[in-house]
């Protein structure tokens, strides 16, 4: 079982791998996210609550119970740091052996962490031999020294800890953590996208989880406080009408120019109370999301640029979550960026119904892709079971 505990939802998908290598759905259980505020646990008996419910319809979907799972890990509190580290391989030059790729990885992984903090991943970008760089398997060949360029996906211990308490109380063991862009953009980013340079941009509820690749290997991670539920929060205020009807109106409602074109639209918004119905415009709610939006991708052009990746992202940006959804984004994105935009949905996953095929189900569905694929590995290779966990080639 794979389990996305999300802010406005929570998504429980139970797989199989076939026999031909193949992972298949078995069953997809989603509940409204009680007791979650911005990835982390803010109400322990309600948040259990709601992962008993996934959990239930996925396995009864399934039709077989289930016991531990998988577990995505996300929102603003993840960090992302390269890092680099290596050993001396003797005096004369010699073979580089698995296990010198093991230790080359374990000393990149020594940095200073932040009080309290884990590390979730340790992600190998490209090793040196002496003074050659980017390659991708060292193992078999020759040199003096052996390094290696990783990015270390760190967490506070006790965001995973309290995430982790809440699955247990839903009667389900937490067998690995992943983070969730990781998961997603399993599924979601091509090879080509990944090799060329590309940035995955999660719009959750409560945050926006970015990840950016090159050169096929992960470069960047990092959070923004803004999600989905501000655009609505935005729109409530700005036209005065319960939240409710103002996700409402931002989902269901025609209102953005990129599909409207030059018409005019007004928008019936029913009585609430002892108010009368009214009517706004579809350039008002326009106005109001818009700037939100514009507020969004700004930030997720500082984030890269402050990483130094501004120019290393040719193929541009992938959006998935339910924030995704958004009216006229892609367009918005291109527009501002001069870069290709387009919304990710989840492949690669057998067995799946046509309503996940949503960007919103990236991160369940990446996460399903990711558990199948390490027990996989732990199959062919046993003995380096413990190890790979965390050695996680995309
Ligand atoms: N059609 C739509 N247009 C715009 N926004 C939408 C649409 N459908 C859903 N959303 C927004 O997507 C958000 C929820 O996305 P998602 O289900 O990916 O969140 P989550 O994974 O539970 O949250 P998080 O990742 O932040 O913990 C909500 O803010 C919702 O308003
Ligand atoms: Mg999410």
């Amino acid at each position: 079982m794979a389990l996305d505990v999300g802010s406005s939802k929570i998504a429980a998908l139970v797989a199989q791998t076939t026999a031909e290598g193949e992972v298949r759905s078995l069953g997809l259980g989603v509940s409204e996210s009680k007791g979650l505020r911005k990835g982390q646990v803010s109400n322990l008996e309600q948040a259990s609550f709601s992962i008993r419910r996934a959990v239930e319809e996925a396995e009864q979907q399934a039709g077989i119970p289930v016991e531990s799972a998988i577990l995505g890990i996300g929102g603003g509190y993840i960090a992302g740091v390269n890092s680099r580290g290596g050993l001396g391989l003797g005096n004369k030059p010699r073979d580089v052996t698995r296990d010198d790729v093991r230790r080359a990885v374990s000393a990149a992984r020594q940095v200073r962490l932040p009080e309290g903090a884990e590390v979730l991943h340790v992600l190998p970008q490209g090793f040196w031999l002496d003074a050659q760089n980017g390659i991708r398997d060292p193992i078999g060949m020759v040199g003096h020294r052996l390094d290696v360029n990783v990015h270390l996906v760190t967490s506070p211990a006790v965001l995973a800890q309290n995430m982790v308490a809440a699955v247990n109380q839903a009667g389900v063991v937490v067998s690995d953590l992943v983070l969730e862009p990781l998961a997603a953009a399993e599924c979601v980013l091509s090879r080509d996208e990944r090799e060329l340079g590309a940035c995955m941009v999660d719009i959750g509820g409560g945050t926006t989880e970015l990840i950016v690749y090159a050169a096929g290997a992960v470069r960047h991670t990092s959070a923004i406080a803004i999600g989905g539920d501000h655009f609505t929060n935005d729109l409530a205020v700005g036209i005065r009408t319960p939240i409710a009807e103002s996700e409402r109106i931002k989902r269901e409602e025609v209102w953005s120019s990129a599909e409207l074109g030059e018409q005019e639209r007004s928008i019936e918004i029913p009585s609430v109370g002892d108010r009368p119905p009214r009517s706004v415009l579809a350039r008002e709610v326009a106005e109001i999301l818009d700037a939100r939006a514009q507020e969004l991708l700004n930030l997720v052009r500082r984030e890269i640029e402050r990483a130094g990746l501004w120019t290393a992202i040719p193929a541009g940006l992938v959006f998935v979550g339910g924030g995704a959804r958004l009216q006229g984004l892609c367009e918005m994105a291109e527009k501002a960026f001069a870069l290709p935009a387009r919304v990710g949905r989840p492949r690669g996953l057998a067995g799946l119904g046509e309503e996940a095929f949503a960007p919103e189900y990236a991160v369940i569905v990446g996460l399903a892709l990711y558990a199948g694929r390490a027990q996989q590995v732990l199959e062919e290779r046993p003995t380096l079971s413990a190890r790979l966990k965390g050695l996680f080639l995309a």
